[in-house]
């Protein structure tokens, strides 16, 4: 089997992802019996691919091994929680928060403070522990992983804006990201009517 940048440490990176995936989904499980509701829509993850992960390290002017992948960089690991309102994001915050072996290392929260192109979300890079040696040479080992949560109406604009990202012939690209900008305001004024709404068939009920 041919090496990759990740070394002896891809099996591991996979099981540590996967105790979060477990985690995060028992958590929406056990509040979907309770309240009908599941916390999140959907969740996606990933290992970051060995070529992209290189590709970092280059951009970054680490060098390619392994100890750069799981020590400087700290997103080989990746997580996306995409929710239908506004609460469970945070609900979903402090959920992972209380996962066992698990700090909050890093918070950037973009929705209370957009970036100036109108991206929103929140991104948490955790630093977690299991019974695994890291690059470290520790075993409990600690490993790095990045979340970010954010509504359905944020995660179609992210993923529109993305695809521009790599346009390179578009017309007038001021007009583009102008707009772009206004249409991400619109879906977070939406978003905030939408918590609203719920607020409202919740007090009702
Ligand atoms: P890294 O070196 O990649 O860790 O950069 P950083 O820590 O400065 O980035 P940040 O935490 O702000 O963003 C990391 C990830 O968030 C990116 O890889 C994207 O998935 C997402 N992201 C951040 N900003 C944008 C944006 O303007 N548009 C879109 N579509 N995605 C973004
Ligand atoms: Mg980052």
């Amino acid at each position: 089997m041919n090496e990759t940048i990740y070394g002896s440490y891809g099996k591991t990176l996979q099981a540590v992802l996967d105790y979060l995936v477990q985690q995060i989904q028992s958590y929406s499980s056990a509040r979907k019996e309770r309240s009908g509701e599941a916390a999140y829509e959907h969740l996606i993850y990933r290992i970051k691919t060995p070529d992209s992960m290189e590709e970092k390290c280059r951009r970054k002017g680490l060098p390619c091994t392994a100890y750069s992948a799981l020590h400087d960089i700290r997103d080989a690991i990746g997580l996306r929680v995409v929710c239908c309102f506004l609460d469970d994001i945070y609900e979903n915050i402090a959920s992972i928060a209380a996962i066992p072996g698990v700090r909050i290392v890093e918070e950037k929260d973009y929705i209370r403070q957009a970036k100036p192109n109108g991206y929103r979300s929140y991104h948490m890079i955790l630093d977690v522990e299991a019974p695994y040696e890291d690059v470290l040479g520790q075993n409990p080992g600690h490993f790095f992983a990045e979340v970010q949560l954010r509504t359905i109406a944020m995660d179609s604009w992210a993923s529109l804006e993305h695809q521009m990202k790599y346009k390179h012939d578009i017309q007038n690209p001021e007009m583009i990201v102008r707009e772009l900008k206004r249409c991400a305001d619109e879906l977070a004024a939406c978003d905030l009517s939408m918590q609203t709404i719920r607020n409202l068939i919740h007090e009702g009920s």
